[in-house]
């Protein structure tokens, strides 16, 4: 039975928590595979607004397992809090299992996302500090703890012996910066492993049975597949092992490539980054200015969900949507934020890229090369019409579809799910999605 992948198609915050949140409600399992705390998903429901780093996004739904896979590195401390956060608006979240396999985000991880950030200068990352991409880097690096080593006290504390002593060279010696108290970090880590105790469990061994029976499972993918480490923006990615593609999924969460029965990319219908690196659609100009601020009344303006940064805006990019599409196996697309584009005389998409004066429709390998870009554009006429209570395509102006139709053919998929607001209900299902 199916096992639902639900991927970023862009450089994250496409929606995905808002539809997860929809898609939940029919499956048995939904499993957050990878990242870490660097995540913001965000969902609206009847019990208000949300922001999860950790936790899945089917948490609302009281009768679903939810699952924090061993793809996914865990601060204690942030998920303890929201943890907290979730009880205090009272979501029962006695469906939470974390993985006994997940590595952890350390305090050092922290530090160094900080130092490394710093170091770089002009060539920073933009990334969230948040402790996650360095936590990866130990994880491949073979000098990771993981949850199985929080829970056993005589263990941790080796582990943190030994490893402290080099995270305090590197933070001394090379940065030059505090170093960081072995006593300290004990006590508030032997703490947090008291909090989480209850939680831990083999969540491989729950996906799989729960797979045997032919229960459905929803993975829901982190970040966006331009982030990823091998196929997104590199140097200007995410570190996130497993991959922050589709095909990652498996690998986070314990199953065969065979069990992955659909792929549902979300893409927003512009382009949104946060951080550095290239982006060929940006608009530095008061078209970005509104594209980021349409959400202002609602409370979806354009700003980071994780560190509320304002996130750069630009059209829809429709050769890196190809590009991801393609690269994800992508089987449907969930087209978010069809409403921010009310009110525009005219909307773009990008359909190719002229690079060196040759016309590509595919995005180069380089950074330099993706920099240098100029995005050729589609122009197509704007609406004014409110569409955020739409909910049949018929509905939607005449422009809005044709805008939808030129998407689905640029990527090559059908667009059967279109986001006119944060809402779960806000929805217009073309094909249903999830059965
Ligand atoms: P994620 O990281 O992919 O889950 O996305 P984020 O939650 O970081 O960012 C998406 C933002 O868009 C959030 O503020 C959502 O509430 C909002 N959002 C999602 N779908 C829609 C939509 O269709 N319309 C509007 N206006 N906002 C949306
Ligand atoms: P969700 O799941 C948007 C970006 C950071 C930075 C780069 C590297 O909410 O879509 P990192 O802290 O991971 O080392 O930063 O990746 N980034 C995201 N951008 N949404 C995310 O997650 C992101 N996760 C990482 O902004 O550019
Ligand atoms: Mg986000």
């Amino acid at each position: 039975m199916p096992a639902t992948v639900i991927i970023g198609g862009q450089w994250g915050d496409e929606g995905k928590g808002r539809v997860v949140d929809y898609a939940a409600k029919n499956s048995n399992i939904i499993a957050r595979y990878s990242a870490g705390t660097n995540a913001g998903h965000t969902i609206v429901n009847d019990l208000g607004k949300f922001s999860l780093h950790l936790i899945p996004a089917g948490i609302f739904y009281s009768d679903k397992k939810c699952l924090i896979t061993h793809g996914v590195v865990i601060d204690p401390l942030k998920l303890l809090e929201e943890i907290s956060m979730l009880e205090n608006r009272n979501v029962d979240i006695g469906n939470l299992t974390i993985s006994n396999r997940a590595h952890l985000i350390m305090p050092w991880h922290r530090i160094v996302d900080e130092l490394e950030e710093k170091r770089r200068g002009v060539h920073a990352i933009g990334t969230t500090k948040t402790g996650t991409s360095p936590a990866f880097i130990d994880k491949v690096a073979r000098s990771g703890i993981r949850v199985a080593d929080l829970m056993n006290k005589a263990k941790f504390r080796e582990k943190i012996h030994i490893i402290l002593k080099d995270k305090n060279d590197l933070i001394t010696k090379y940065f030059d910066g505090e170093p960081l108290n072995e006593k300290l970090i004990l006590q508030e880590y032997e703490e947090h492993a008291n909090g989480l105790m209850k939680y831990v469990g083999d969540t491989m061994s729950i996906v799989q049975e729960a797979d045997k029976r032919g229960e459905s499972i929803l993975l829901e993918g982190a970040q966006g597949s331009l982030l990823d480490i091998d196929t997104g923006s590199y140097p200007y990615v995410t570190s996130a092992v497993p991959a922050s593609i589709a095909a990652g999924a498996c690998i986070g969460v314990g199953l065969g490539p065979k069990s992955i029965t659909k792929v549902i990319g979300v893409f927003k219908s512009y382009q949104t980054r946060v951080g550095e690196g290239p982006m060929p659609t940006e608009l530095k100009d008061s078209t970005g200015d509104k594209l980021r601020n349409q959400g202002l009344e609602d409370g979806t303006a354009e700003y980071g969900t994780t560190t509320g940064r304002p996130r750069r805006c630009g059209w829809f990019d429709g050769v890196l949507a190809n590009y991801s599409a393609k690269l994800n196996g992508m089987d449907s697309i969930a087209l978010t934020r069809l409403d921010t584009l009310s009110g525009f005389e005219e909307i773009k998409i990008c359909t190719a890229y002229k690079i060196n004066g040759k016309l590509v429709n595919s995005p180069p390998a380089t950074f330099d090369e993706l920099n240098s870009s100029e995005a050729i554009y589609e122009t197509f006429e704007g609406w004014e019409e409110d569409v955020s209570e739409a909910r049949k395509f018929n509905e939607l102006p005449k422009n809005a579809q044709i805008f939808i139709n030129k998407i689905a053919s640029l990527t090559d998929v059908p667009i059967d799910m279109i986001s006119v607001g944060p809402k779960r209900e806000q929805a217009i299902i073309v094909k249903k999605l999830f059965d």
